[in-house]
């Protein structure tokens, strides 16, 4: 805004040349001039110390002071007062020196008139106005770069820093006075001062910037991850003049994310087997909801199956004592089998459902086996060839429960006769004596059993037989596996089967 009035300080030893300025000032009224006037230095320096004024007219030679002398002090002493320089026209090139020493303006005396003079004092006003605002933007413009903690500097297209902050110049060790003005090549080793150089190039070529270039650096002797973004420094037209380098210290960032991804692993990991234990225990409660549904179930099958059934034995007992009639023999015959059988069944539903421990005892095993293999026989009414190797085990006694090992090898030899034909079973049931161990292998000719069904046989309730129930193996496996023996199968569909028993001949601690 334009002032309406300004106050001029005169500081001239001559009264003549002060009556010229007056003079020429004295009808101006937009703006009007109010004139002060001191004849030496050190007056106008009380003056200006006193009172506020717009601008001062300095002559170059006063009595107390020479050449630029009085210039410098005023500068120094009031540097928001413009300060024109009044000189002879033998002087002009001193006055010229004077420009650089800040003065805003010089006359030369006897050359001034009242517009040159009104002109040139209202421009020094405007220029020292103009330039408050500016230093005042820059300073506004270096407190934000410094308040911000990452590290930003701005350069020119010769690698020179143009302005750096705080953070910046606190992490060179560098003060910013000594950074500013310098190559980069002065301020880092060759290696690294290439390499951020040719990553500038590429963004004062290219006129595009590169973010988040993450890179790490030697600080305080320690490893920091930074993370930058480089920008083109255009000037007012658009023209690129440098580069615009903003950099964070990532490295708390990147160790809390390697923390929050470990992490991350390790509550997966820890998901997944919790999972698979949950699915394991719901697989084990599954099977026990079974085994217990089965239990009742097999319970009530026993309870109610098995008393009729000893009174048909009975009946059957009786008749055939009674009877002589060979045909009906035959069929008494085929009831008490088919009793057998349906015992049998019982057996297997009620050890499937109440998995007890083996009840040890020492016995003879061979004599177990041969009683085996006859009840099989004569469950079976098939009539095959059935080939025994049983000399190694002869008079050899384990320590076992009996009555599970006959069902063991009950199943495993109803299984045989099942699976072969007539007229050309064979059914080889051999028995070794491996040390601590007794061997029992039963080989059949049969239909054998796919690959894809082998994998599923000691699962309970498999069966490929219409009236199997498919717990006969599972029994096998479950009490082997409590005598600490193993079972195993070898298989071909057509060709047979050969089920090998490994047993303890001890119980195991
Ligand atoms: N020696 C064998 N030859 C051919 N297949 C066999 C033999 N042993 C077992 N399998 C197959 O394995 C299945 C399961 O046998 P498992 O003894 O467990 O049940 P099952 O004999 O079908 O019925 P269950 O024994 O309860 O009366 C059989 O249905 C059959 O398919
Ligand atoms: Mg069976």
């Amino acid at each position: 805004m334009e002032k309406s009035e300004i106050h001029l300080l005169v500081i001239e030893d001559n009264p003549a040349d002060i009556r010229i300025v007056r003079e020429l000032l004295r009808h101006c009224v937009n703006p009007y001039f109010k004139i002060t006037h001191a004849d030496n230095l050190a007056g106008g320096i009380l003056k200006l110390e006193k009172e506020v004024f717009d601008t001062v007219l300095l002559d170059i030679n006063l009595p107390d002071s020479r050449s630029l002398e009085g210039l410098t002090e005023i500068v120094k002493l009031m540097p928001d007062i413009p300060v024109i320089i009044l000189t002879g026209a033998d002087d002009e090139n001193l006055a010229i020196e004077s420009l650089q020493c800040k003065a805003a303006d010089y006359l030369v005396k006897g050359k001034i008139n009242t517009d040159a003079l009104k002109r040139c004092i209202k421009y020094a006003i405007e220029r020292k106005h103009i330039e408050e605002v500016l230093a005042k933007q820059q300073e506004e413009l270096q407190i934000i770069l410094d308040s911000v903690p990452s590290w930003i500097f701005y350069k020119d297209k010769e690698n020179r820093l143009l302005r750096v902050n705080k953070a910046f110049s606190k992490m060179m060790g560098m003060s910013k006075k000594a950074l500013e003005g310098k190559s980069l090549f002065e301020i880092y080793t060759r290696e690294q001062a290439e390499a951020y150089w040719k990553e500038d190039l590429e963004v004062i070529r290219s006129g595009k910037p590169k973010m988040d270039i993450t890179e790490t650096a030697i600080i305080n002797n320690k490893t920091r991850f930074i993370q930058t973004d480089k920008i083109p420094y255009r000037d007012s037209q658009g023209n690129i003049i440098g580069v615009i380098s903003f950099s964070v210290d990532i490295t708390e960032r990147k160790q809390a994310e390697e923390i929050l991804k470990r992490d991350k692993e390790t509550f997966e990991r820890m998901v997944k087997e919790r999972s698979q234990e949950l699915m394991i225990t719901r697989i084990e409660l599954d099977k026990a909801k079974r085994l217990s549904d089965i239990g009742t179930l097999a319970a009530t099958v026993a309870h109610e199956l098995r008393n009729p059934l000893n009174t048909i034995l009975m009946a059957v007992y009786n008749l055939k004592r009674k009877i002589l009639d060979p045909s009906a023999e035959r069929s008494l015959n085929n009831i008490e089998n088919k009793i057998v059988e349906s015992e049998q069944i019982i057996n297997n539903l009620l050890f499937y459902s109440k998995i007890r421990m083996p009840n040890y005892e020492n016995f003879n095993f061979y004599e177990i086996l041969i009683e085996c293999i006859k009840d099989s026989k004569k469950i079976s009414k098939k009539k095959v060839l059935l080939k025994k190797e049983l000399e190694p085990i002869k008079n050899i006694f384990i320590e076992s429960d009996p009555f599970q090992i006959k069902e063991v090898f009950i199943n495993l030899l109803n299984n045989a006769h099942d699976a072969v034909s007539e007229p050309d079973g064979l059914i080889e049931i051999k028995a070794y004596d491996n040390d601590n161990l007794l061997k029992v292998c039963i080989k059949d000719n049969g239909v054998g059993i796919s690959k894809d069904n082998l994998g599923k046989v000691f699962e309970p309730f498999f069966s490929t037989k219409s009236k199997g129930t498919g717990l006969g193996l599972s029994v096998c496996f479950q009490i082997i596996s409590l005598h600490s023996g193993t079972i195993n199968i070898e298989s071909e569909t057509g060709r047979g089967t050969e089920v090998s028993v490994n047993l303890p001949k001890k119980k195991k601690q």
